[in-house]
């Protein structure tokens, strides 16, 4: 998100814009927590992860008093235009303050790659990389005792990481929200991959799958399937951590897209990224949807699990 910051900070000083961050999202635009950004402020940002402008999960932005005088407060201080960068909840909010009048251009961040209209959005390169990383080691420990491990990606609602994870981490199995699954599909796999001659078996957990890791974890323990198991679940290390070059890449591409956009009068559109290329679509198409993970990656985990 700080390379879409920087991105945007540096487009809009290009064109000759003034531009002001709001601080602490929709809470600090609801406090007017405002500050002016030049050129100097978003200087070396790029390597680092989460927000130079911090984030809130706003509980009062839900309410529409609190929408409308948010614009009504962003107008008086001279805020023309808001471009948000976040997941479904801020692009939700941003189709909010456009119904109150205030222009907005959204930017698609988050890791669950779950914000409809966009192939990717910023941060999910990131926690695929991060989930390689760990996945690779653990694969070593795996290999060494002879051992399945049951690894829990983020995911509240979305198996997109977990079904991507499972594909470049070579799992035997991802269990997502979207998809039903069972301990007994795990126990499977993991008795069919050590019957087949496996050293060690890795299976993906999305956080909202249909079982949790502690029942899958019983049964486990009521089974010989060949391995014992393990867990590590990764948690929020998963939101952090340097970017990719790609998310840096995407990140700065969508900011720049951002700008020049209200710069020629669009507005209340989102950047996505379509294939390879930018284009623009209107937040009102993308909000109150979810983008689906991909249903070609479970049958690829199999396939290549053999
Ligand atoms: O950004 C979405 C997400 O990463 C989900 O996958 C996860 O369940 C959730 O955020 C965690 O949110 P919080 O940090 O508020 O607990």
């Amino acid at each position: 998100m700080n390379a879409a910051i920087r991105a945007v900070v540096r487009t809009g000083l290009h064109h000759g814009r003034k531009v002001i961050g709001v601080q602490n999202g929709y809470d600090g635009l609801i406090d007017g927590d405002y500050r002016p950004l030049g050129a100097r402020d978003v200087g070396s940002v790029l390597p680092h992860g989460g927000t130079m402008l911090y984030t809130r999960r706003s509980e009062r932005f839900l309410e529409p008093r609190h929408q409308a005088a948010a614009a009504q407060k962003a107008r008086a201080a001279g805020i023309g235009t808001l471009v948000v960068i976040g997941g479904e909840g801020s692009i939700s909010g941003a189709n909010a303050l456009a119904a109150h009048g205030m222009p907005v251009m959204a930017i698609p961040a988050s890791i669950d790659n779950d914000i409809f209209g966009t192939d990717l959005s910023i941060g999910v390169d990131t926690a695929l990389n991060t989930i390689v990383g760990a996945v690779d080691k653990l694969r070593d420990t795996a290999s060494a005792h002879n051992r399945a491990f049951l690894v829990e990606t983020m995911g509240r609602n979305c198996g997109y990481l977990a079904l991507v994870a499972g594909v470049v981490c070579g799992a035997e199995l991802a269990l997502v929200p979207e998809v039903p699954g069972t301990a007994g599909d795990v126990l499977a796999a993991i008795k069919g991959a050590h019957d087949r001659g496996k050293g060690n078996a890795i299976i993906i957990v999305a956080e909202g799958a249909p079982v949790g890791i502690g029942e899958i974890m019983k049964a486990l323990e009521a089974t010989d399937v060949g391995f014992t198991a393990r867990v590590t679940r990764l948690g929020h290390i998963q939101r952090g951590g340097s970017p990719t070059a790609f998310d840096r890449l995407i990140a700065s591409r969508m900011g720049v897209s951002a700008v020049e956009a209200l710069l020629a009068g669009k507005t209340n559109t989102m950047t996505g990224l379509d294939g390879s290329a930018i284009k623009l679509v209107p937040v009102a198409q993308v909000t109150g949807k979810c983008r689906a993970p991909g249903e070609e990656f479970a049958a690829m985990i199999r396939t290549l699990a053999l």
